[in-house]
């Protein structure tokens, strides 16, 4: 059957559609259209597709998942070698080199200063345009092709936006939120989380079925070219021009004075557990391409390029003793007590080992030397015993079969050991740390400790019973004087007005997190619809899934937490709804992009929360204000699209000033 003119054109506009949302959707984070225009798109190009198969070309934006597994990789060559770089560890190291190549040059140098992925390398090979082949570093010269992988990676082009032929170099990443979520669900499975977001990344990417390359939450991030049609004079050049094709690539920091790429390698050091990909360093890079062949290569790495990295984040200590904790829902969880170890700037010296199934499978010994990495500011964990320094002295970790701290039955469920005792005093004190922590309450002052003596003494035997108590109760526990209760007292009173997601999030429910609370707080305008509602109710809430909605559901059908929240709210707990919220900056919704020398975002967050303005991840036109830090995202240029008013940070701590005033 011929396929009719119209429909081609149809098939053509639909695709160009869905390239372009695909684009502002995935690469730029900001969405076009709405979720169900674009549905609709893809649906009707399906639609048009299974009717005329001859249409199918696999540059379709349907084309991305659906190859099958395969036995191995097979190689491929690089048109041209993927070299390596050479390391700087510090700042004198950075600026030997930096020297080194002006000297080379002759003169003054300009550097193209780019964030280090930690990631793993890939090449992809475009033809007029098209997709062809993915390529990994392999040994630089000889790498495995995994074209059906690449092809699933939504910040992967499958056609460029213009039609020519380049090899386009970079990272493939997984953010560290993704990271960090797809290992709770790993550990939820007793399987061996990813020790950290690279080792994520390229054992997704070498997935020998691209159907699990297709689920993992990965992004490709350019850096470099290979062979090019176009001739690019400067490597920030080269970076802008792979955007206006459609990929995802850095805002380089371009300079020719040492003390500023020094100053810049500092502020970068300092800021990148905030940011959302592991970095391991900066790449510092000649930006006159001309110069690069002048200055040469050695045998695996560039004379014109090297690498500035920041501490590293894995370092091995010693493996003191395992205690296991017992959490709010009563899980018992193994916790690695180490010789304190410094790891890229913070002292280490617990580690989580997560449950039994993983303990029994990194087979760690009381006494190994281990290998403790710290991805960011998640808890740290213990990637692997090093087995060739055992000396035989090595102790197994006893597994308890009686709870810790109650002496209760203990059962298996899935990977975990949980305390079935209901009136557990672990339980409720891990639920009142949780409760008064600084998204929750905020109760500043009740600590562990004064957590723990409270359940001793039997003041606290709910979580409401924390808003009954008053200076004298707290008076009675040892290491209380006067001021002391007196200030926790109060802390506890000005608590008590708490904003809704918060209010929520504090609650404790199983699965719920503070994105799901607010998801909550968004779909249902007030507390008793949500506590009434159902697990339908809850799915068709995007973001929300079985398991979490039957969490929520069996939470509030229990009569203890239903009484204890009816408590609550007789002890002067009041919700503090987004609509109703008091305050000067009341109805005022904030947005922070780039680092903050003030004070660190959760901070600058409460400042506005304390004062009745609320806080939101992402520039929408409903947005007041856009605080603008150093080094702004991408939020700036969509802030000044919509024309939001935009805030030094001088500006904003002026304005809270001001509105403090007027509280
Ligand atoms: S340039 C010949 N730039 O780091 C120059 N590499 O340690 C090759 N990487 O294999 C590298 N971010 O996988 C360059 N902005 C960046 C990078 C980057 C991450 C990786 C890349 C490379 C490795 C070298």
């Amino acid at each position: 059957m011929a396929v009719p003119k119209e429909v081609k054109e149809e098939v053509e506009r639909l695709r160009e559609l869905i390239r372009k949302y695909d684009y502002h959707y995935y690469v730029l984070n900001e969405p076009l259209v709405s979720d169900a225009e674009y549905d609709e798109l893809k649906r009707r190009l399906i639609e048009l597709e299974s009717k005329y198969p001859e249409l199918i070309t696999p540059d379709s934006p349907t084309q991305r998942v659906g190859a099958p597994p395969r036995r191995e990789f097979p190689q491929a060559r690089h048109s041209i070698p993927m070299l390596s770089l050479e390391d700087a560890r510090n700042e004198q190291e950075i600026r030997e080199r930096i020297r080194r190549i002006q000297s080379m040059v002759g003169g003054k140098v300009e550097f193209c200063v780019e964030p280090k992925y930690d990631g793993t390398s890939l090449e992809l090979v475009y033809e007029k345009g098209v997709l062809v082949r993915a390529i990994t570093r392999g040994d630089g010269y000889v790498g495995e092709d995994v074209t059906p992988n690449a092809r699933t990676i939504r910040t992967i082009p499958l056609r460029l936006f213009e039609p020519i032929s380049i090899e386009i170099r970079g990272e493939v990443v997984m953010p560290k939120r993704a990271f960090q979520e797809l290992n709770r669900r790993l550990i939820e499975e007793g399987q061996r989380p990813f020790a950290n977001p690279r080792n994520a990344a390229a054992g997704s990417l070498m997935q020998l079925d691209p159907r699990i390359t297709a689920q993992r939450p990965l992004e490709f991030i350019v850096w470099g070219f290979g062979r090019s049609e176009i001739e690019f004079k400067k490597q920030s050049e080269f970076l802008k021009k792979a955007k206006e094709l459609g990929f995802k690539a850095p805002d380089p920091f371009v300079s020719d004075d040492e003390d500023e790429i020094v100053r810049y390698y500092k502020e970068w050091e300092a800021k990148r557990d905030s940011y959302d990909y592991e970095l391991d360093g900066l790449v510092i890079k000649v930006n006159d391409i001309s110069l690069w062949d002048k200055l040469g290569y050695t045998a695996r790495a560039p004379r014109w390029a090297f690498a500035a990295k920041f501490k590293p984040r894995e370092r091995t200590t010693k493996l003191l003793n395992v205690v296991w904790q017992v959490g709010r829902t009563g899980i018992i969880t193994p916790v690695a007590e180490l010789q304190p170890v410094e790891i890229g700037g913070v002292i280490v010296s617990r580690a989580t080992l997560h449950n039994v199934d993983i303990l029994k499978k990194l087979d760690v010994r009381i006494g190994d030397t281990v290998l403790v990495s710290r991805a960011g500011d998640v808890i740290p964990q213990i990637v692997k015993p090093i087995v060739e320094l055992r000396t035989g002295n090595e102790k197994p970790v006893p597994i308890p079969d009686r709870c810790p701290v109650c002496g209760g039955e203990v059962v298996r469920e899935g990977p975990y050991l949980k305390c079935v005792n209901a009136s557990c005093p672990a339980k409720l004190v891990a639920s009142i740390r949780h409760l008064a922590s600084r998204d929750a309450f905020d109760i500043e002052g009740l600590g562990e400790k004064t957590a723990r003596l409270l359940v001793e003494r039997g003041l606290v035997k709910d979580l409401a019973d924390i808003f009954r108590l008053t200076k004298e109760d707290l008076l009675k526990l040892p290491g209380f004087a006067d001021v002391s209760a007196e200030q926790l007292a109060l802390a506890i009173e000005r608590a008590k007005k708490v904003p809704y997601h918060r209010f929520i999030y504090a609650l404790g429910i199983p699965s719920v997190g503070q994105a799901t609370a607010k998801l909550l707080a968004q779909h249902f305008p007030r507390f008793e619809d949500l506590m009434s509602a159902t697990e339908e109710e809850l799915m068709r809430i995007k973001g929300i899934g079985p398991e979490t909605a039957r969490a929520i559901v069996k939470y509030f059908s229990d009569e203890h937490n239903r009484r204890t929240i009816e408590k609550m709210f007789k002890y002067g707990v009041k919700i503090l709804y987004e609509d109703e919220r008091e305050g000067p900056l009341a109805g005022k919704i904030f947005v922070f992009t780039g680092e903050l020398d003030c004070c660190p975002r959760s901070e600058a967050k409460r400042m506005v929360e304390d004062l009745g303005g609320s806080v939101a991840n992402s520039v929408s036109r409903k947005v007041s204000y856009l605080v603008v830090g150093k080094n702004p995202g991408s939020k700036l240029r969509k802030a000044q699209r919509y024309g939001i008013p935009i805030l030094t940070e001088e500006e904003f701590l002026k304005m809270i000033e001001e509105a403090k005033r007027k509280a």
